[in-house]
């Protein structure tokens, strides 16, 4: 990786050899015009923010009513993840598995070698040190992006702990610091006097992840989850496939805390597929009296065991990356009053006239605005005025409702976990697993329709293991033994209880059987109640369901029908489930742990023909 192209102007540097020499070398590869290494600092936001409503890539929000906020809209090819072009390239083809895709490490690094050379022409090159999880942990995870967007290092700013307190940790560790790696382009070289678009990307795209080397290479892409490299690149891909050789778990959940009305503390981790309501129950406002929730993250959930056999959960990241669509004071109103603090990032959502934003589901809909596409947008113009996978990106402390155990490295120790997607029948509304191995069942067969958060197809029913489909480092059969294995090792009096929840059953009508959002509380309290061994439930085929009269309905505007229809177990749609699950776990062959075909006959048998 060298060219003879002479050395871009910097500003900042690192006493520490390895960094600087990753840092050269993608520099002398890429050719920046200039190397900028990120501080954090106040004056770095107004400089970055500034550049960016310069390029027109910013609008800066009315001041009054959106303090330090911008809008965003993206190229429309750029406004989702790119599973199709993701990849695990790793050494070996059956350590990716086949829910991934694979190409040979020197294969990919020669095709995106060749993208990279020259590809940051005309640009400043970003060298972003950053954390993720706390920066006292007793093993800091840390990361290094670079990159040669602006709009990339305004989010990563509000996403993750970054900057010259990072970096001085890093260079204190010297040479044993670890670090992933991470480099980023948008694949857009500008040539002397070319000018820039509002967002440059490049039509060919690889975001790419070498769980070996623990390395991340993206091209060509501004959105979110494909540029932001320390959310799912590291947190999830990279980092499961740490957790795998260490013990751990890293997983695509929500934390949330609960207290009882008895000042009971609870915390529970949730794990949906994108745009499936992680970041909604995360901020939940119960909606039965004396329930109260916390919010400890929304996407993402580190869990080690403690000293006293526990299953502990911290949330790597800084800020949150909410799906806007739906948002409103009623849905969410703790990430209203959130986003009200300023410091946010809109993106695809609508811009008001009076520079504020505006998305389906949103009050106050305005008379006019211009959509995410730039085009003028009307209540009756008859398409929508936000892409369906628009986002707010905002900081975590902002919220009121964090809970303070937010900043304790040691994470907290987690009672109940969910597994959860969009499922139209079939799924209850709630049901709980036997037993660790019966949950480890549940989450490696879990479903949902697919949602506009990812590229192709929206509402294609699939299969999404623990919501980790698009987001497991390694072979996902191995993935379903590393569970298997986390709860063999572990007390199983302590570990979480597993529960499977679906909030989007419909009715005949094809409207929601269950109301969600707030009333999602009287669940919690079920699950609650079942793990103080307080509630009843009702033995079916798949597992605990809950009894009418178990399930607190008290104020719901539900018929005792429409509850039944919601918890209902029907074996027909069961049995219409079990030639799905067959197929999807013979995918993995050998690697398929014995014990989850155990359950899947158990369950064939339960259901009878
Ligand atoms: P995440 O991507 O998993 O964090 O999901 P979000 O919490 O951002 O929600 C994604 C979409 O699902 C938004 O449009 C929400 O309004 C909607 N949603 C979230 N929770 C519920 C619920 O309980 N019921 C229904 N019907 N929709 C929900
Ligand atoms: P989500 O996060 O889970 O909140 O949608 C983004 C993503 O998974 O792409
Ligand atoms: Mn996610
Ligand atoms: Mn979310």
């Amino acid at each position: 990786m060298t060219t003879d192209t002479p050395a871009a102007t910097a500003t900042g540097g690192t006493t520490h050899a390895a960094l600087a020499a990753w840092v050269d070398e993608v520099a002398a590869l890429t050719t920046p015009d200039r190397v900028q290494w990120i501080t954090g600092s106040p004056q770095e936001w107004t400089e970055v923010t500034d550049k960016l409503v310069a390029a027109g890539t910013f609008t800066r929000l009315n001041e009054q009513t959106h303090p330090n906020s911008f809008y965003a809209a993206s190229d429309p090819t750029d406004v989702a993840r790119v599973e199709d072009r993701t990849f695990i390239c790793s050494v070996d083809e059956k350590d990716c598995g086949p829910t991934n895709n694979w190409m040979a490490p020197d294969e990919m690094k020669a095709i995106m070698t060749d993208l990279y050379r020259g590809c940051m022409t005309g640009r400043t090159m970003y060298v972003i040190p950053f954390v993720m999880g706390h920066l006292n942990a007793e093993k800091p995870m840390f990361g290094v992006e670079i990159t040669d967007s602006e709009y990339v290092v305004a989010s990563m700013r509000v996403m993750a702990r970054c900057g010259s307190k990072v970096l001085d940790r890093i260079e204190e560790l010297g040479e044993s610091a670890r670090y992933v790696p991470a480099l980023h382009s948008l694949g857009a070289p500008l040539q002397p006097g070319e000018k820039d678009v509002a967002w440059p990307c490049n039509q060919t795209k690889y975001i790419v992840q070498f769980p070996e080397e623990r390395t991340i290479w993206s091209y060509g892409s501004g959105y979110g989850g494909n540029a932001l490299l320390g959310k799912k690149c590291y947190s999830l891909r990279i980092a499961s496939a740490m957790a795998r050789d260490e013990g751990w778990l890293a997983e695509h959940m929500l934390i949330l805390k609960l207290i009882s009305p008895e000042q009971q503390t609870y915390y529970v981790a949730a794990a949906f597929p994108s745009a499936c309501g992680k970041t909604n129950l995360a901020m939940l406002e119960p909606t039965i009296p004396g329930w109260r929730v916390e919010t400890l993250g929304d996407d993402i959930a580190w869990m080690r065991f403690g000293d006293d056999g526990r299953l502990y959960a911290v949330n790597p990241e800084f800020g949150l990356f909410g799906v806007a669509p739906g948002t409103n004071e009623k849905t969410n109103p703790n990430a209203i009053r959130t986003l009200a603090k300023g410091n946010s990032v809109y993106t695809n959502v609508a811009l008001t006239d009076d520079g504020g934003v505006w998305w389906e589901g949103l009050e106050n809909e305005p008379q006019h605005a211009t959509s995410w596409k730039g085009e003028d947008w009307t209540p009756d113009s008859g398409e929508l005025s936000s892409h369906p996978n628009s986002r707010y990106c905002t900081p975590i402390d902002q919220c009121p409702i964090l809970a303070d155990e937010y900043d304790d490295p040691r994470g907290v120790p987690i009672s109940a976990i969910l597994f959860g997607g969009r499922r139209k029948t079939t799924v209850p509304l709630v049901t709980e697993a036997r037993d660790w191995v019966h949950g480890t069942f549940m989450g490696a067969t879990l479903s949902s329709e697919t949602t506009a958060a990812a590229v192709g197809q929206v509402g294609v029913v699939r299969r999404d293991p623990m919501a980790m489909l698009p987001f497991i480092g390694y072979n996902a059969g191995d993935y379903f033994g590393h569970w298997i294995n986390v709860g063999k090792d572990a007390d199983a009096s302590k570990l979480p209880k597993i529960f499977y929840v679906n909030w989007f059953r419909r009715d005949e009508d094809g409207g929601f059987l269950w109301p969600g959002f707030g009333e999602n509380s009287r669940v919690l309290k079920w699950v609650i109640e079942r793990i103080e061994g307080k509630a009843a439930a009702v033995e079916t085929p798949i597992g605990h369901v809950p009894t009418p009269e178990s399930l607190d309905i008290d104020g719901l505007d539900m018929t005792p029908e429409q509850v039944e229809a919601a918890l209902r177990v029907d074996p027909q749609e069961w049995r219409a489930e079990i030639p799905q699950i067959e197929e999807w776990f013979a995918k993995f062959g050998d690697a398929l742990p014995t014990q989850l075909q155990v359950e899947l006959d158990g369950l064939k048998a339960r259901l009878g023909d």
